[in-house]
């Protein structure tokens, strides 16, 4: 009995809530251990004149005062794409928080004081903080990428239909629950072993050595767990691992750092705010005939993975939707904030947004139902001109129109459509909305260097077996699904596997655990490890084992291993143990461990040309949203929600229904209550949970159905499965649409101009222009704030 498409719990479910699964700063302190903490930029943008540390140095229990200077590799600058930020700050100030001192003292609180007593004099220019400025002031961020097809003026000058518009997104703190975190412990041959909170242990080592100026074979890093990563730390769990490690090579010391909630939402990236302009021509049935649009993203002061998360938002434009003639142009800004950086979806949502809106305008202008008009303008399975994407790939073997079609009918949708006009006419406290949206999510890394991944796998001679892979695991159950992927090969019990830390010592030059693809690389490395040892194993079984048993002559292909033993199947009463197996064969000299790699088949993609075929597959769902705003405070309530997904063949459900369900919650919280407030210096007002909004408890709809679609198309990939950990979160737009709608509904007329996230300030404004317009709208909260409102 395989356990692949069981819900198993999760390999950590036991450790998290009774508290014993480790996390970075629940490893006890080695003799010496020191605490790392540093002194950040006071402000946005400007010129470090001088740094006084002379009351640090003489406070008791300060070890180590460190800068720029002291970093022993002759490397200044790092960066996962372009080399373009430096470790610690040498001269120019780029964003509020960008580390400059490291202090390293015998305990956190001295630690802290320390940090509170150096003295830094700096000199402020003007910082960039709106898009509009970085445009004007051309301060960008890589060059301006561009896809296209067919003929947009042409299309544009004879459509019946065309709108313009501008959306602004906010950005989104990825608001792990471990901080940034890191121990550095020195070791022999001037290396350091790093114990990091990382999605990222080849990206860690690589920076680590770079700033020491060391070998990659002189740093390892470990990562046995994160308390989320949420794609925080696909790069930026570097910068506290160099200020480990750097005071464990310069004090022979262990190090430790561990960031504060406020100052790791401070310091470092997050969602990139996006502003876009763009155009849409459409017929009188809603079919759209041509979109044109134009994307700027806030990247924040380091380009980090900003061209990256861009070019993933210009292949998301189109979603679920064909697009005949389309140009899409996309600019990173360099701007005085933290580079902002990857987040679940990884400018996916930035994308997906913006044709989702252009979508319910049409239904809106054309006084139609916006169901309607997205099934008209879906990709259709078999019509290869209406199955391909902007970027030439084909869409193939999914189900769009069966998914909507499926939700539509289980949700109720049309009949719940009547009962909320009526509501709406006979309400005068509140007014209810209901939205569709669909994704369809491109599943692969779009840089194809990173399509990889490797496993090491040891079985032993008691029949347990032991894999380590490049994979991290974040709570996303990577290990889980991994394990049983393994035993499933051997036939044995989950419990025979274990999942062993992820270290840059077993696996090396590994892509970071992201793009959604933990399962496929991995899981996929793993079974090709596994593969190799039953290679020899069945070679073993069928020359020597089982030879005599029956008068057949001995073959491989008869060797099965099911339920614990191995046997040969044409004679299944003379079966052994695996256990037992294992014994035997190594003592017979049979190799019983392996490696596995795997590259995925057949992705490229030119970003010079933009055409290719940057996906593997695609993941795809859709979801239906009603939510009730109350007239007088702008207050959402999230109602009911419907959500239908192709996850592929699952391997372990209880897990995936559970990243469907984290992943639109998450979602939704960038659409809704989760504001980055910032003041006019650029200076985050909004750093610890009291002033910024996760979706709590509460804020989960309070009916909530959750389901999967079987598609018996989808034939690749590790065990028929697909990738689930980003794709829902886009789902969380459909609250977002709901709320436009309420407020379409009150008073149609004029499109919904509303900003994301819709809080409930931004829903009251929303309402009160429409009622009102002759009264300005309510002024909204400082900052970021007023620049946004157009949607
Ligand atoms: N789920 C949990 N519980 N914690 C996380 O940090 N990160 C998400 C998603 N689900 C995350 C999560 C992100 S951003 C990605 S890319 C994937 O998990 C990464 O893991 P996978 O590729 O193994 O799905
Ligand atoms: N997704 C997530 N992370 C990444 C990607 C991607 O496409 N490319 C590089 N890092
Ligand atoms: Mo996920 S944003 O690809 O780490």
């Amino acid at each position: 009995m395989t356990s692949i498409g069981k819900s198993l719990p999760h390999d950590s479910a036991h450790g998290h809530v009774t508290g014993t699964a480790a996390y970075i700063d629940d490893l006890t302190p080695l003799a010496d251990e020191l605490f790392v903490d540093f002194v950040g930029a006071p402000i946005a943008a400007g010129h470090l004149r001088s740094i006084d540390a002379t009351v640090a140095l003489g406070m008791e229990g300060v070890v180590a005062v460190l800068t720029h200077r002291d970093l022993p590799g002759t490397k200044r600058l790092f960066g996962p794409i372009f080399h373009d930020e430096p470790f610690l700050v040498a001269d120019e100030i780029s964003y509020i928080g960008q580390p400059i001192v490291v202090v390293a003292a015998t305990s956190r609180k001295v630690a802290h004081a320390a940090v509170k007593a150096i003295k830094l004099e700096c000199e402020a220019t003007t910082p960039i903080l709106t898009i509009d400025d970085a445009i004007r002031l051309g301060s960008y961020l890589g060059p301006r990428r561009k896809i296209e097809r067919g003929d947009l003026d042409a299309a544009f000058a004879t459509a019946p239909h065309q709108f313009t518009g501008v959306l602004e997104s906010n950005g989104q703190e990825q608001f792990y629950f471990e901080s940034q975190a890191c121990i550095a412990i020195p070791g022999e041959d001037g290396s350091v072993r790093v114990h990091s909170s990382t999605q990222n242990p080849t990206e860690t080592q690589a920076v680590v050595a770079e700033a020491l100026g060391i070998g990659m074979h002189q740093v390892v890093c470990e990562c046995k767990r994160m308390g989320g990563g949420f794609g925080g730390k696909e790069t930026q769990s570097a910068i506290p691992a160099v200020m480990a490690a750097l005071v464990a090579i310069k004090t022979k010391r262990s190090a430790r750092v561990i960031y504060g909630k406020d100052q790791d939402m401070i310091c470092t990236g997050k969602r990139h705010p996006y502003k876009t302009k763009y155009r849409a021509a459409f017929d009188d049935d809603g079919r759209i005939l041509a979109v044109d649009v134009e994307l700027h993203s806030n990247g924040g002061a380091f380009a980090d993975l900003s061209t990256s998360v861009m070019e993933r938002s210009m292949l998301h434009m189109d979603n679920a939707y064909y697009l005949p003639a389309v140009r899409i142009v996309g600019q990173a800004c360099k701007m005085n904030y933290p580079p902002n950086t990857a987040f679940r979806g990884f400018g996916g949502p930035q994308g997906v947004i913006v044709i989702e809106s252009i979508l319910q305008r049409i239904a809106q202008q054309l006084s139609k139902d916006a169901v309607d008009v997205r099934r008209l303008n879906t990709y259709r399975d078999g019509d290869d001109l209406a199955n391909t994407t902007p970027y030439g790939q084909l869409v193939k073997d999914h189900m769009i129109v069966e998914t909507i079609d499926q939700l539509v009918a289980t949700s109720d949708y049309h009949n719940r459509v009547a009962t909320i006009n009526s509501h709406n006419v006979t309400s005068r406290l509140t007014v209810k909305g209901i939205a569709l949206s669909a994704i369809k999510f491109g599943i692969s890394f779009t840089s194809k260097f990173l399509n990889q991944g490797n496993a090491l796998v040891n079985v032993y001679t008691d029949g347990t077996v032991q894999v380590s892979t490049g994979g991290t695991e974040m709570g996303q159950g990577l290990n889980t699904k991994i394990r049983q992927l393994v035993a499933d090969q051997f036939g044995i019990d989950t419990d025979q596997v274990l999942l062993m830390t992820t270290s840059t010592e077993k696996n090396n030059n590994t892509s970071p655990t992201a793009a959604s693809a933990g399962t496929d690389l991995n899981g996929q490395a793993a079974i090709v490890a596994c593969e190799q040892i039953r290679g020899a194993m069945t070679r073993f079984a069928s020359e020597k084992l089982f030879l005599g048993g029956n008068d057949q002559p001995p073959s491989v292909d008869h060797i099965c291993f099911l339920d614990g033993f191995v046997f040969d199947d044409r004679n299944s009463a003379k079966k052994i143990a695996f256990s037992a197996f294992c014994d035997l064969a190594r003592r017979d000299r049979v190799d019983l461990g392996g490696r596995g790699f795997y590259a995925t088949p057949g992705v490229d993609f030119n970003r010079e040309t933009g055409q290719g075929t940057p996906f593997f597959y695609f993941t795809t769902g859709a979801a239906i949203a009603e939510v009730t705003i109350d007239r007088f405070t702008g207050e959402m309530t999230v109602d009911r929600v419907d959500l239908l997904m192709d996850v592929g063949k699952m391997i372990n459900p209880g897990i995936d229904i559970g990243q469907i369900i984290g992943g639109f919650v998450q979602g939704m919280g960038w659409c809704t209550n989760e504001e980055l407030v910032y003041d006019s210096t650029g200076k985050l007002l909004s750093t610890s949970p009291t002033t910024y909004k996760i979706p709590n408890v509460t804020d989960i709809p309070a009916v909530f159905n959750v389901a999967t679609i079987d598609n018996p198309k989808h034939v690749i990939n590790v065990s028929r499965s697909k990738a689930v950990g980003e794709p829902p979160l886009m789902l969380g737009i459909c609250v977002w649409l709901a709320a436009k709608d309420a407020i379409w509904r009150l008073c149609a007329g004029e499109p919904v101009q509303m900003p994301l996230p819709a809080t409930a300030e931004a829903n009251l404004a929303c309402i009160a222009s429409r009622l009102m317009p002759c009264h300005p709208p309510a002024p909204l909260a400082p900052g970021h704030a007023r620049e946004r409102g157009r949607g």
